[in-house]
């Protein structure tokens, strides 16, 4: 059964994304192999169920970790993974369209599969680096230009309800913007991850949780599965042609 959400919600099925996010998982391997090991307090941007947190937690075992996520949900869950790091984890339910609630400033700031959702990118790496100590690490990776292209084709076939919803930027721009908001030692550049499925319920499942989650939950519940159905049955297989985009900075 697919796990779907109340329309216009910010919030997610953070049980099955828990359970669907290995790319995610994997990917955000890679990313925390990029941070300082230096660093003793590192703020997760987005740090959904906490899997990548706790791998970051394992990475680095002498730092505080603040795992900041819009969703309760998605917190409750990364509570929930993270129970046996008590002391060395605190959360905070906030937004990153807004200022950032932190009572002291942050070594590096992570964040994996998140920026995308969020629009604005000169004004979020301005928030971010608020927050950060001078030379402070940013190394965040997100969806990038080309990023799940397919899905935009099925999505104009269909009738997209949310048109232009995600950022998927070109390197050059976002390097452009992250020197304005005061960081030097700036490295963008894009990855490619095609990813494949199992084809049937489990790649639905995927795109119900993951992609099409504000999709589905513009509609009412007994077209949602037909919907998720009619955008994979437009795809060329049970597959994602993922792109992501790295940033590695430090601020001035
Ligand atoms: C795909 S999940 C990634 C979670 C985790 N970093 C990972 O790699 O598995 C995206 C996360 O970003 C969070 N998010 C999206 N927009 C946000 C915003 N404006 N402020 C804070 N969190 C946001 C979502 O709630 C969700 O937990």
């Amino acid at each position: 059964m697919l796990g779907y959400l109340a329309p216009m919600s910010r919030e997610w099925d953070a049980v099955t994304y828990d359970r669907v996010a290995d790319p995610q998982a994997r990917w955000g391997a890679g990313v925390i192999g990029r941070l300082d090991p230096a660093a003793r307090r590192v703020l997760d941007a987005g740090c959904g169920s906490g899997r990548v947190t706790e791998q970051l937690l394992d990475r680095l075992p002498e730092a505080h970790v603040v795992a900041l996520d819009a969703s309760a949900q998605m917190l409750d869950a990364a509570c929930r993974r993270l129970a046996r790091y008590e002391g060395r984890v605190s959360f905070v339910n906030a937004d990153l369209r807004e200022p950032l609630p932190l009572h002291e400033p942050v070594d590096a700031i992570v964040s994996t599969a998140t920026f995308h959702w969020v629009p604005d990118h000169p004004a979020l790496f301005r928030r971010l680096a608020a927050v950060l100590v001078p030379g402070g690490q940013l190394i965040a990776q997100y969806g990038g230009a080309g990023n799940i292209a397919s899905i935009a084709r099925a999505l104009a076939v269909i009738g997209d309800p949310l048109p232009g919803r995600w950022t998927y930027p070109e390197p050059g721009p976002e390097r452009r913007s992250l020197l304005d908001a005061g960081f030097v030692d700036v490295r963008v550049w894009l990855q490619p991850e095609p990813t494949a499925f199992e084809a049937g319920e489990p790649f639905e499942t995927f795109l119900a949780t993951v992609v099409l989650r504000e999709h589905v939950a513009l509609l009412p519940e007994e077209e949602r599965r037909d919907f998720v159905r009619s955008v994979a049955a437009l795809l060329p297989g049970p597959s994602l042609d993922y792109v992501r985009l790295n940033v590695v900075a430090r601020l001035r």
